[in-house]
Order: structure tokens, then sequence, then C-alpha cells
């Protein structure tokens, strides 16, 4: 098992995928989106600060330079977190953090989102539910260290969940909604040092999770974000200049 984080789809994970799947979950993750370890850095915990509070702010806009605002900087440094340092993290700042996160834009006549959170003792019925999706083999092999991953050093777990609605627009609105909370959670929690992972593993989708944490039928996971303090800062992937990705007519 490596020490490091790494990105994981972990979709085979709880399918008897392997035990390298596995232990790409289990190491928090696996090739990024560029396909390379996520290494973390030698950037400590003062450089997230410096990051998050957007300190490192360029000159003013009017003299010439690039001005990046706060915002800027923290959407620029925020970084999936897949290893945590097991401090405890109070239940209110995550409902804090909820509350914010959900003046997300929607387009239905409601929010189209509930939560469920498990934390303190609660993070037991999370990680049984998500064993029970494992496999013997897997589960006697990572049993443990899963349960030493979500009941002791993640203090919190929690699912983002929509109906399924059957029609296409309000599904694609409300999951879309949906994600945009999400990043809004996520880049909230990264101005408090708070770092989460917006995990699309299997079990999101497996009816045992869902009968074991009251996911109702005609509900989806939209994610589960495991959230808590860090000490490192993940190496940053890459984004590509837009000019390669953008199609711009102008006349
Ligand atoms: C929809 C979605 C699903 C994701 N699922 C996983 C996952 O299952 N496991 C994981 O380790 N990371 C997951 N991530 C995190 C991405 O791997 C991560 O955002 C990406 O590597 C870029 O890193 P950054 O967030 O630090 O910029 C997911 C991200 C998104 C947006």
């Amino acid at each position: 098992m490596t020490e490091t984080g790494a990105a994981d789809t972990g979709d085979d994970t709880v399918t008897g995928g392997g035990s390298a799947a596995v232990e790409r979950e289990a190491s928090g993750g696996a090739e990024t989106a560029d396909g390379r370890d996520d290494v973390a850095t030698e950037t400590g915990p003062e450089e997230v600060e410096r990051e998050a509070s957007g300190v490192e702010r360029d000159a003013a806009i009017g003299d010439g330079a690039v001005g990046i605002g706060p915002l800027e900087a923290t959407v620029r440094g925020r970084r999936t977190v897949r290893k945590f340092n097991g401090k405890p993290l109070d239940k209110r700042l995550v409902i804090e953090l909820l509350e914010a996160a959900s003046w997300a834009p929607f387009h239905s006549r409601q929010e189209p989102w509930r939560f469920i959170l498990f934390c303190g003792d609660g993070r037991k019925k999370f990680a049984e539910a998500m064993m029970s999706t494992l496999n013997k083999e897997t589960k006697a092999e990572w049993g443990e260290w899963f349960e030493d991953q979500f009941c002791r050093l993640i203090p919190a777990h929690l699912l983002v969940v929509i109906p399924a609605d059957p029609r296409q627009k309000a599904w694609e609105d409300a999951f879309s909604a949906a994600s945009a909370l999400i990043q809004n959670f996520q880049l909230l929690a990264w101005e408090r040092r708070i770092g989460v992972v917006w995990k699309t593993n299997e079990y999101n989708w497996d009816p045992r999770f869902h009968r074991a944490v009251g996911v109702k039928p005609g509900e989806r996971i939209v994610g589960t974000l495991h959230i808590g303090y860090f000490d490192r800062v993940p190496r940053a992937g890459k984004r590509l200049p837009i000019d390669q990705l953008l199609t711009c007519f102008e006349e």
C-alpha cells in the first residue's frame, strides 16, 4: 500500500476488481486525471493558508498586472485532498459550509438536493454500508484499513442526494445544480483549510449501500464527500490552456 494519495475512480473496488484497484482506493486514489500519482508536495499548511486566503493575489487591477481576487485564488489553489490527519471536525462547521454552498444555482421549483452526513460514531454506519458491498476477499484484505480511514482519520462523510427524475432535462438540471453545490462546498471548505475529496465509487450506485444509509428508491447519489483536515497540499494537476479547448465565432 502506498502512503501517497492518488485519484481513484474506485469503480472496480467494490466489484472485486482485485487488489490493485483496492490499493488505489485505499491509498486514497489513484492516478489523477492526467495519469500520474497524486503525490503530496513539500508544501505545508502555511502554503495552504497563503493560497486559501488569497494573499498571493497580484498587484491591483489597473496598474497593468493581472489581478487575482480571493475567489480566483481559492478556485485555482483548491486541491482534492485524499489524505486526512484525523483532527476532529465540528459537525456545525460542515452544516455552516452546506448553508453557504446551497446558494448554488438550481433550476427547479425547490432545491433538488438533500444530504446524509456521517460523523462521530455515525461514521461506523458509513463504513459498514460501504463494506457490505465488498466481496469476502476484499473485505478480509482491506476491511481494517477502510475502518481506520472511515472511522478515525476522516472526520466526516457526506452524501449529496438528488431525485432520479426520468425526464432528461429535469435530471440534468438537478445533477448540474448539485455539482455546482459540491464545488461551492469544496471551495468554501478550502478557504477554511478543510480538505474534501468528491468520490464516485461503485457503492454510490449499489442498492445494498443505499438501503444501509437510507437513500430511497428513486434517489441517486451525486457524490460522496470525505471531509477533514490535512497536513499536505497535493500537487496540482495540469489544466490545458483555454485556447486549445475554445471554439470562438467572432464574425
Ligand atoms: C465528478 C467527480 C468525480 C470524482 N470521483 C473521484 C473518485 O471517485 N475518487 C477520487 O479519488 N477522486 C475523485 N474525484 C476527484 C478528481 O480526481 C480530482 O478533482 C482531479 O484529480 C483533479 O484534482 P484537483 O481536484 O486537485 O484539481 C472526482 C471529481 C469529480 C469532479
